[in-house]
């Protein structure tokens, strides 16, 4: 009787050793993950998020495939003006006059922090495809080329050290 009772008493301290040591890395883990999440705002997340989504021939890609001379700047100001600066502010800070009806706010090119998480290739998928629910909208109906002239615009809003040159901005 002794003895069952010891070999009951050695499996049950394996089989809660065992849980102890499954259990510790699971919780290292989840705390890990809390605290990250904690520091990076929801809407840095739904950012990450929406990179996932574009293919990665967009991904990879370091330049616009359009010259930024004045012809594409000047067109793609236009368009700005036109269409983006309601809400993205006319100097690209994301102060435009609908900015404040949108739950995410548009983005704010000037921060590079933000806007750099997309490249380039990036910049031109979500103008032709929107961003999911952040309220940016899709806008298939403006041409390929107008669409890079944009994405050009957009890069030289962020300063002249950044044209072109999308996620080549190191920190
Ligand atoms: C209805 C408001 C709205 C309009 C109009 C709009 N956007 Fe956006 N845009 C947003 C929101 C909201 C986001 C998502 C926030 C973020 O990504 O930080 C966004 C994100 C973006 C992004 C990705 C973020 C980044 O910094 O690269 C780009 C590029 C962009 N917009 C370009 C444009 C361009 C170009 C136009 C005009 C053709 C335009 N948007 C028109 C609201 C708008």
């Amino acid at each position: 009787m002794w003895r069952l009772t010891r070999q009951i008493i050695v499996i049950a301290s394996f089989i809660v050793a065992g849980l102890l040591i499954q259990i510790e890395p699971l919780a290292a883990h989840g705390d890990e993950k809390h605290g990250k999440a904690n520091e990076m705002s929801n809407h840095m997340q739904a950012m990450y998020a929406l990179k996932g989504e574009i293919p990665e021939e967009y991904r990879i890609m370091e330049r616009t495939p359009i010259i930024p001379d004045k012809q594409s700047l000047n067109r793609g100001k236009e368009l700005y003006n036109q269409q983006c600066a309601v809400c993205h502010g006319k100097e690209g800070r994301g102060d435009g006059a609908a900015a404040k009806s949108l739950t995410t706010p548009p983005a704010n090119f000037l921060d590079l922090e933000h806007s750099s998480i997309y490249g380039p290739g990036e910049k031109f998928w979500i103008l032709g495809n929107g961003s999911g629910d952040t309220g940016m909208p899709a806008f298939p109906q403006i041409d390929l080329v107008d669409r890079w002239n944009l994405v050009n615009y957009v890069l030289e809003l962020q300063g002249p050290e950044n044209m072109n040159q999308g996620q080549m901005h190191h920190h």
